[in-house]
């Protein structure tokens, strides 16, 4: 939601800040822009361009800015205002004195706009973020930081800035408050960046600014101050992954290489998680007794990460017998939350930064109930939250669509689940050991699912022009198909709905006829038979099926058009191996239909607005 880069240095700026803002590109590609200070003159330059980087590129390829070591830089996902060039960041200030990126939402903005246009202030754009511009030169009177600080404690939103002034050519001022914003430490020069990909090429030493935080970087120094503008000391930190994580490695998207990259992924936490029989779930913050005492789970999370969370449900349920709730953080934030400190909440988020999840834990944390987020991005903003942390490490998640995030939910999820199983004596031993057994197959399967990615393409061909689709599912696999739905629906734009198999009968199956796409979820299970009555109804009513079902199930052809087949695994752990043709399919029929499957339109990875 956003990308917002910056440099200040003894190089040229510009190449640094557009390739940096490349990295950041998924976050939001609508329009984007860059700043700086000109070396020869310390005169402020600025290039806008609506639509994708690569149309700024071209601008700055036939209209260069003059040599900076000073600037940054923005590519937007818009909130007030359309996109374009006007819209596009960084904003001035009347004196074209102050420079602003942006990523969040100033939501004080109107009331700040009209009492700075009583002052004569003269707005060129309908940004919500041009006001922080205006009101830093309210502010000015020769000190950059002191008006800065002055102006933030006006603010009221979520923000994630960048600022330079014309009159401090050496400076560049950063803050956050509730968005994303990581400093990178380099040699003589340092950085600003919305999320680690953009500078990891170029230092792998950051500083996760806090909420509240301002920082001012000049090429040789990082000084943060705290709310109270006191100076604070802050703490280095190295990033483990490497440069080729955030590169597509010859694959065609980022997304395709994201799915090659779960049975590593999934080989990796259950290395690190499970020893011997044992679930080992350090940096969970509680102790077996204190996760006894809990006699109510909530789960919270939005897109992906709440059906990842559904399936938990189901999991810790039938493991370890306690209710929980699974809750979409947007419509649980706002509702009468009935939790105490005998609540536990488990928060699921990829980035860590999802603001309605943030919203949703603070609200618990304050009625006194504990936190444990399950993330994928180290000192996220959500897992400062919370009171432990189970990191899923599936390593940057690139494309928009998430892949490798979920499955690496779902197997932290079992983790978690056997060991609430094991705290609450409801799991035997045995049945532990047996689906631990079970869990330890499930990167081999994978890898054997992808070895049919040619044929799930071929399967998928002729549905790529279906007007709509239905994914089926039931009992634990339920989520699947709600999460299948929406893996088709974000990156090709055909409406498709999952829903409990069961329900069907209750409406949807009006939608049903020969040009409707139904994907019905059916390994082998307790359930099978009823799976099979519902795919022979939807059959009657010449809807085509495609099913996933278990290898060796020949009887599937006879009540459905096309079979993709997952290896034999334990029946609970069938949500698991079907997520990967689910997200073949989805990806086949964007790529037939020739979509933009890494960015697909209007949407963002990082959703750090309401
Ligand atoms: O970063 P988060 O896991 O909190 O993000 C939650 C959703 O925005 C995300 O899962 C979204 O639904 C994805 N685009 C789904 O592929």
């Amino acid at each position: 939601m956003c990308g917002i880069t910056g440099y200040v240095g003894h190089r040229n700026a510009v190449p640094l800040l557009l390739a940096g803002l490349e990295k950041l590109e998924y976050r939001g590609y609508d329009s984007s822009g860059i700043g700086i200070v000109a070396s020869a003159n310390a005169k402020i330059e600025i290039s806008k361009a609506p639509g994708k980087i690569k149309a700024l590129k071209d601008l700055l390829a036939l209209s260069p800015l003059s040599p900076s070591t000073l600037g940054i830089s923005h590519s937007r996902w818009a909130t007030h205002g359309a996109p374009s060039k006007a819209n596009a960041h960084p904003h001035f200030d009347c004196t074209q004195k102050i420079l602003v990126v942006h990523n969040g939402i100033i939501e004080n903005y109107e009331e700040l706009k009209d009492r700075l246009m009583q002052k004569g202030h003269k707005f060129l754009s309908q940004t919500d973020t041009e006001v922080v511009a205006h009101l830093i030169e309210e502010h000015y009177q020769g000190d950059f930081l002191a008006a800065v600080q002055k102006a933030l404690k006006e603010l009221k939103g979520s923000f994630a800035l960048g600022i330079l002034c014309r009159d401090d050519p050496d400076t560049l001022i950063a803050a956050r408050l509730g968005s994303p914003l990581i400093i990178g430490v380099g040699k003589n020069e340092n950085f600003i960046a919305s999320d680690v990909p953009a500078i990891l090429d170029q230092t792998k030493k950051v500083i996760y600014l806090k909420d509240g935080e301002v920082a001012v970087l000049k090429s040789d120094s990082v000084a943060v101050y705290n709310l109270a503008s006191k100076k604070v000391s802050v703490k280095v930190d190295t990033v483990k992954f490497s440069v080729e994580s955030v590169q597509k490695q010859g694959f065609a998207h980022f997304m395709l290489k994201e799915m090659h990259e779960q049975p590593d992924v999934i080989a990796q936490i259950l290395k690190a998680r499970v020893c011997g029989d044992q679930v080992v779930l350090d940096g969970l913050g509680l102790s077996d007794a204190q996760l006894k005492k809990f006699n109510r789970i909530f789960i919270v999370a939005c897109g992906t990460a709440y059906h990842a969370g559904l399936l938990g449900k189901y999991l810790m349920e039938k493991f370890a017998h306690v209710p929980v709730g699974v809750e979409a953080a947007s419509e649980f934030r706002y509702r009468e939350q009935l939790v105490d400190k005998k609540t536990l909440i488990i928060a699921i988020s990829q980035s860590g930064e999802t603001a309605d999840t943030l919203a949703a834990v603070k609200e618990c944390r304050a009625k006194g109930a504990k936190i444990i987020a399950i993330c994928n991005v180290v000192g996220s903003s959500l897992t400062r939250e919370s009171d432990g942390v189970l990191y899923t490490h599936a390593g940057p998640e690139i494309g928009v669509a998430s892949t490798k995030a979920y499955t690496a939910q779902l197997t932290m999820l079992y983790l978690l689940a056997l060991k609430l199983g094991n705290v609450h004596a409801v799991l035997s031993k045995a049945e532990q050991r047996f689906l631990i057994g079970e869990l330890r197959k499930i990167p081999e399967h994978f890898r054997e699912i992808l070895k049919s990615k040619s044929l799930i393409a071929k399967i998928a061909k002729p549905y790529a022009h279906f007007g709509c689709f239905l994914f089926l599912g039931r009992n634990i696999n339920y989520p699947s198909a709600l999460e299948g739905a929406l893996k088709l629906k974000e990156i090709s734009y055909i409406p498709a709905e999952g829903y409990a198999a069961g329900e069907m009968k209750h409406g949807p199956i009006a939608l049903i006829d020969e040009y409707r796409g139904v994907v019905c979820i059916a390994p082998q299970s307790d359930i099978y038979e009823k799976m099979i009555s519902n795919m022979q109804e939807i059959r009657a009513r010449k809807g085509k099926i495609i099913a996933i079902a278990t290898a060796g199930d020949e009887g599937i052809k006879n009540h459905s058009t096309d079979v993709i087949y997952i290896p034999k695994t334990h029946e609970l752990l069938t949500p698991l191996l079907a997520a990967l043709p689910l997200q073949l399919l989805a990806y086949s029929v964007a790529v037939h239909l020739g979509c933009d499957v890494d960015q697909p339109r209007n949407l963002a990875k990082s959703v750090t607005v309401e």
